[in-house]
């Protein structure tokens, strides 16, 4: 196992929502609706993974995506911090008979994948628990995983608003999205998430993106609170300068 320095990032310290919680994974499972079965498939069959693919999917969560890429016959490794999350999807999995994946408790900052270099790195909604800083190291790490021309898919909360306007941007986008206790994300889960996670703009991530290796090929901004990319593994040296 790596020593890690004294100065190295806790990514199994929970930031914002504690997905060690079980009550908040059963609730995250219960309110995710982007993260359905039929949503994962279109994401899979978009980005063309099939058998004899092997995937990554970093804080995978209650594994809906893992489970349905491993439907799809690839190869899957889900990579989580929490243990209670990687428990609950554990369970989905064996209730789909999904064996073909692997569960690792371990991040970002963390995993080591054992074996050839993969086709497949993804990542969805979890990226925004590290601070920039560590959001580079993680993508790089991700880029020094994939082979080359294999393809990241990173979708999470960015935020493409004016940064100017970051007060009122905020409150409507709460506003919109936070449901009474019960029926999704709640006001507190979207204030929590502002306060103590690490949404950043779309313009860092474009940058780190880049830095770390990556060809954009596909940035859409979906609303001006969240955003996928879809990028390529560059074939030349990765310039990782700041
Ligand atoms: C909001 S959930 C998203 C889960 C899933 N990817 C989805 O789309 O539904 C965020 C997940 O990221 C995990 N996470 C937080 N920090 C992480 C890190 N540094 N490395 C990997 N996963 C992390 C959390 O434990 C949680 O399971």
């Amino acid at each position: 196992m790596t020593v890690l320095p004294k100065w190295f990032y806790d990514e199994f310290q929970q930031s914002g929502v504690d997905f060690e919680d079980t009550a908040q994974v059963e609730a995250y499972d219960r309110n995710q609706r982007s993260s359905n079965e039929q949503a994962e498939q279109e994401l899979i069959e978009g980005l063309g993974i099939c058998a004899g693919h092997t995937v990554v999917d970093l804080g995978t969560g209650t594994g809906t995506f893992a489970i349905q890429a491993c439907k799809a016959g690839a190869r899957v490794h889900a990579v989580d911090v929490s243990q209670t999350m990687l428990a609950y999807a554990r369970k989905k999995a064996l209730a789909a008979n999904a064996e073909n994946i692997e569960f690792h408790h371990a991040g970002f900052l963390t995993y080591e994948h054992r074996g050839e270099p993969v086709d497949f790195m993804v990542t969805k909604a979890a990226l925004h628990h590290l601070p920039d800083f560590w959001k580079m190291v993680g993508l790089l790490r991700m880029a020094s995983m994939l082979k080359a021309g294999g393809v990241l898919y990173l979708r999470d909360a960015v935020f493409s608003f004016n940064a100017s306007e970051y007060r009122s941007r905020i409150d409507a986008w709460i506003d919109r999205m936070a449901k009474p206790a019960g029926e999704g994300f709640t006001l507190s889960d979207f204030e929590t998430h502002v306060r103590e996670e690490y949404s950043t703009f779309g313009w860092i991530i474009e940058g780190m993106l880049t830095r770390a290796g990556f060809e954009i090929e596909q940035a859409n901004y979906l609303t001006p609170e969240y955003a996928q990319y879809v990028c390529r593994k560059r074939k030349t040296k990765t310039d990782s300068q700041g």
